[in-house]
């Protein structure tokens, strides 16, 4: 579903890796030292991804190893594979990199389990331009040595563990693109020298716990294109100077955080928005009428704020993923932009004062989903025709409604995952299929017979007319 998405994050990939011609001959002393001292740091590699690494062969031909037109190392690309645990590498990144004096790109993404301090051996590479050591555990704080590193163009430390402040210095590195630390522990707040980094076009520190107001700096980045400050500790108004970032910016998400105020009308400017997230902030007022011209906004999330009446009328001709749920919102319907999607996946509705029969809402594809979340609104009907047609769904969310079907009936598709239609008048047995579920709920409806045999907690159960057997109690003999 997300193929834009993808094909973006393949773009920027690809403009990183290009140019590189990979080259085949004997192995400078210096790089097999290096390269060897670095497999030595290795205390496990359960795949055996740097075994063809052996004194004496040609270290430009090892697995990860990609050399300039001279025979130097010029690339450690080493990546594990995310849905194989075994790829991975354990140990310390060796300070003996610094004797491979031509590298200028540094790939350790996805191994897991690298550990030890930010690799100091950084400091002696002089070409250095990539550094991408992402998910793994280096710790301790970031140096304010970093910003020695002049020459780098993109620096991720993507989800590891570091901790204390962003250093400012790092306001020396004029030449970034792209700087990642995403995933870690660091607080403090935004050092304002990053506005000096004009060049950058990605600037994530998601799913830390940094704090303070947003620096209103925004001017600063002419060609932002990726923001993501989501899940931290800013409070604050959303500074006026992100309207700055219009209209080139892809991704604005700052959910997760402490935000007030109004949602600033400028958010119309940005004609080439892909996702907003704004969701699980403080955010009161209206939401401007200027959204309607978003009109290539495949993901918007305004949930969890205490955003009042009227929406607008969004002019998208199709939405991937919406969440407006527990504002104060009373959209009697479900919104016709939404309705007409033909690529929505993901529709999070809950307690948005939705007056509707759901055998009424006839949306133009129903195959994508993956989410729908309808809790706690005043929906009649039954969603048994809705799930006949969801052939992927993941979650089903309907708790809270009036929504009155035999269960029996409901399709329990292999994809779902999430079952919650606790609250509603839903009647008949439960029956053995939901044992497939992770977590299911039908507390609160008119069921009735013996339970099958599932993980469930009675709390999920409770409520009925005569449910009986574990975890509620035994059934009566007849
Ligand atoms: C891990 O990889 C090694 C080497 O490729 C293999 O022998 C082993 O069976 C793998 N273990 C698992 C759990 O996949
Ligand atoms: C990670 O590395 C540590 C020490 O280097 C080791 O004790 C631990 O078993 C490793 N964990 C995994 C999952 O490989
Ligand atoms: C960083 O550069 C400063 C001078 O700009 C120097 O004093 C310091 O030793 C350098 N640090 C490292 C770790 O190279
Ligand atoms: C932003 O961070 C969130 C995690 O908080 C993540 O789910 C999302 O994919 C990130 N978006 C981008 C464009 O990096
Ligand atoms: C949408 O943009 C047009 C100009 O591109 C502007 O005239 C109009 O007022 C905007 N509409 C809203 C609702 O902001
Ligand atoms: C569900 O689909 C089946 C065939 O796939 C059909 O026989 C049945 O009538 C459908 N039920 C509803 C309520 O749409
Ligand atoms: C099920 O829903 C009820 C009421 O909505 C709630 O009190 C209970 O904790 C829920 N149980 C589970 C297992 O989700």
């Amino acid at each position: 579903m997300k193929h834009h998405h993808l094909s973006l994050l393949l773009l920027f990939f690809a403009l990183t890796l290009r140019s590189l011609t990979p080259t085949s001959a004997a192995c400078h002393v210096d790089d097999e030292t290096g390269l060897l001292a670095f497999k030595l740091g290795i205390t496990a590699d359960p795949s055996n991804m740097l075994s063809p690494w052996k004194k004496g062969t040609i270290c430009c031909m090892w697995y990860g190893v990609t050399c300039n037109s001279n025979n130097r190392v010029r690339m450690l690309y080493l990546t594990g594979q995310p849905d194989k645990p075994n790829s991975s590498l354990s140990g310390t990144i060796s300070p003996s990199l610094s004797k491979l004096k031509f590298l200028d790109r540094i790939y350790l993404q996805d191994l897991r389990n690298l550990t030890g301090p930010f690799p100091v051996c950084l400091f002696q590479l002089p070409n250095l331009k990539y550094v991408y050591i992402e998910n793994s555990k280096l710790s301790g704080r970031i140096p304010d040595s970093v910003g020695n590193l002049t020459q780098l163009q993109a620096l991720s430390f993507y989800y590891n563990r570091f901790t204390g402040p962003i250093p400012s210095s790092i306001s020396r590195l004029t030449q970034l693109v792209q700087l990642k630390l995403g995933g870690n522990l660091l607080t403090g707040s935004i050092p304002t020298g990053i506005k000096n980094l004009n060049k950058l076009t990605y600037l994530t520190l998601e799913r830390n716990g940094l704090s303070g107001p947003l620096p209103d700096f925004f001017a600063s980045f002419p060609e932002l294109r990726i923001l993501n400050l989501t899940r931290n500790k800013f409070t604050g108004k959303i500074p006026a100077s992100i309207s700055a970032l219009a209209p080139k910016l892809l991704y604005l998400e700052l959910g997760h955080n402490a935000l007030t105020g109004q949602i600033p009308a400028f958010l119309g400017n940005f004609k080439a928005l892909d996702t907003l997230d704004l969701g699980y902030n403080k955010l009161t007022g209206t939401v401007p009428q200027t959204l309607a011209n978003l009109t290539k906004i495949f993901n918007l999330d305004l949930s969890h704020n205490q955003l009042v009446d009227p929406f607008p009328q969004l002019n998208v001709k199709g939405i991937e993923s919406l969440d407006l749920s527990y504002n104060k919102f009373h959209l009697n319907e479900i919104p016709k932009w939404v309705t007409s999607s033909p690529i929505i996946y993901s529709l999070k509705l809950a307690n948005c004062g939705i007056k509707l029969k759901l055998e009424d809402w006839k949306p133009a594809q129903t195959y994508y989903y993956d989410y729908i979340d309808l809790s706690g609104n005043q929906i009649t009907g039954s969603p048994v025709g809705l799930l006949n047609k969801t052939d992927f769904l993941v979650g089903f969310w309907a708790s809270g409604n009036k929504l009155k079907f035999n269960l029996e009936s409901l399709r329990i598709v292999q994809t779902l995952k999430d079952l919650d239609v606790s609250r509603n008048l839903v009647f008949g047995k439960v029956p053995k299929t939901v044992s497939g579920l992770d977590r299911l709920n039908v507390s609160y409806n008119h069921l009735c017979g013996q339970l099958p045999a599932t993980k469930f907690p009675a709390s999920a159960f409770l409520g009925n007319d005569c449910l009986c057997g574990s975890p509620l109690a035994a059934c009566k003999k007849v």
